[in-house]
């Protein structure tokens, strides 16, 4: 049995070991042990071995438009400055001194020519080179070697419609060989206009006292709980007919814990076509880059949630009520940024497309915030349902006992008819969305940040030896 023992590097006990086994063997069987939600060992594995390897997004391109422009973001447990230089390129790079180790950067966003410490006064430019040192001459001399003295920089930066990644392990997969099928899925999302989209404001952030994972694997499948978690929005009438969404639901996976759920809103009526974007912006869409059951899927039942592991998510649905009678889709992307076993804090964008007019833009900012804010209504249904599931893997009688938490549903198979990427699953119950999640959250944890190639194995399969 897996025994508590408070705090313990990574990797240098059997416990984590064994937790991680019994994650893979409960797998095969629906069942996850619930200590994953909070714990110690697991939480400096993860910042280690996930955060450390994986590809992380980290800001958009419309966040830093211009030269010297800058924000402040994490990976895993690390302060990252993200900034643009003069030619135009990205460098992510640990906000760290590397005189003695204070902070460079104390603003989450702005536009400078150059990060001083506060320190000593040690100084950095745009790029994060070394560039001065105040009594420099006296102090340094010649002894100095500037090269050698730049700020550390993530060995792996790109984006992808506008959405740029870091990654801190050189030996990962380039980020489109890495993402592989989901570019497909990203296109169809944020990539159906050539200005792309834009962040409308800075990111919201609050803390939440639940583990990061129970975000992630809630929007990488979970559509079950929408009936039941989410019951005020009905009784209010902000969305019509809650306890029936679960029911046009759809599951698209495009392996290693890449997935999204998708909704048939087109049962509402035709005006939900493309997540209910209204037609003069649908006109401007260019749909040549999609495959025809991309094409079809986003016309009829557009991909509305999803995660790219770790910690990136994605939230695009139609709110009638803001918009003043005509619906009108938000988009939120969020991330589950981990801050302790059992606490996140979670970041909220909200995002439109560029060529969307001003007012309409504001329309689709008060309806994220509105219903995905600090303050949203769905936002806290959420919240304060995963603060029992850390409570739960905090309890020393569950861990005693090797409590398991259940993922049964009965067995769905994907949709043989589909020809577009990944595999299609035409209703959301079955939970192989979530097994995906966790399955690849053992692959990571068990390789120690070095199981992010691509090979036949990396999907994940069926459970207990069913294929
Ligand atoms: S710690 Fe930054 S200049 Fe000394
Ligand atoms: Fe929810």
């Amino acid at each position: 049995m897996y025994a508590y023992e408070g705090a313990a590097p990574s990797g240098q006990g059997s416990d984590l070991d064994q937790l991680i086994q019994r994650v893979e063997t409960g797998m095969d069987a629906g069942l996850l042990p619930v200590e994953v939600f909070c714990d110690d060992q697991v939480f400096r594995a993860e910042m280690e071995r996930i955060f450390g390897s994986t590809w992380v997004f980290v800001a958009h391109d419309s966040e830093i438009p211009k030269t010297g422009d800058f924000v402040l973001r994490k990976i895993g447990l690390d302060t990252v400055i993200v900034a643009r230089d003069e030619t135009g390129t990205v460098n992510v790079m640990l906000n760290q001194c590397r005189h003695r180790a204070s902070e460079v950067c104390h603003e989450d966003q702005g536009n400078t020519r150059h990060f001083r410490c506060p320190y000593h006064g040690w100084t950095y430019n745009i790029k994060g080179e070394f560039a001065g040192a105040p009594h420099f001459a006296e102090a340094y001399g010649e002894s100095l070697d500037r090269k050698a003295w730049g700020l550390r920089r993530a060995p792996q930066v790109d984006s992808v419609n506008g959405f740029i990644f870091a990654c801190l392990d050189a030996r990962t997969a380039p980020l489109r060989e890495y993402l592989g099928d989901t570019l497909k899925v990203m296109d169809a999302i944020f990539g159906l206009h050539p200005k792309g989209m834009r962040a409308i404001a800075p990111p919201e952030r609050f803390t939440v006292r639940a583990d990061w994972k129970s975000g992630a694997e809630n929007f990488c499948g979970d559509a079950y709980h929408v009936s039941t978690a989410h019951v005020s929005v009905g009784l209010s009438e902000f969305i019509p007919d809650v306890r029936q969404v679960s029911v046009i639901a759809r599951g698209l996976d495009l392996g290693d814990a890449n997935s999204f759920i998708a909704h048939e809103i087109t049962q509402w009526g035709p005006m939900f076509e493309y997540w209910g974007y209204p037609p003069e912006v649908v006109q401007q869409f260019d749909f040549s880059k999609l495959d025809p059951a991309m094409r079809e899927l986003i016309r009829k039942s557009p991909p509305t949630i999803g995660t790219i592991f770790p910690n990136f998510s994605y939230l695009r649905f139609p709110q009638p009520a803001v918009a003043g009678g005509r619906p009108y889709p938000f988009t939120s992307i969020r991330m589950w940024q981990p801050v302790a076993p059992g606490v996140m804090e979670l970041w909220n964008w909200q995002f439109e497309y560029a060529c969307v007019d001003e007012a309409t833009t504001r329309e689709s900012y008060l309806a994220g915030v509105y219903g995905f804010g600090s303050g949203g209504i769905f936002e806290q249904d959420d919240t304060a349902v995963w603060e029992g599931i850390a409570k739960a893997a905090r309890s020393p009688w569950n861990r005693r006992d090797g409590v398991m938490l259940h993922y049964q549903q009965k067995r769905i198979e994907p949709d043989p008819a589909w020809t577009g990427p990944g595999e299609f699953y035409a209703n959301i119950y079955g939970e192989r969305l979530q097994e995906g999640f966790w399955r690849r959250w053992a692959r990571e944890m068990k390789a120690g940040g070095t199981a992010t190639a691509r090979s036949p194995e990396d999907k994940h399969t069926a459970r207990g030896g069913e294929q």
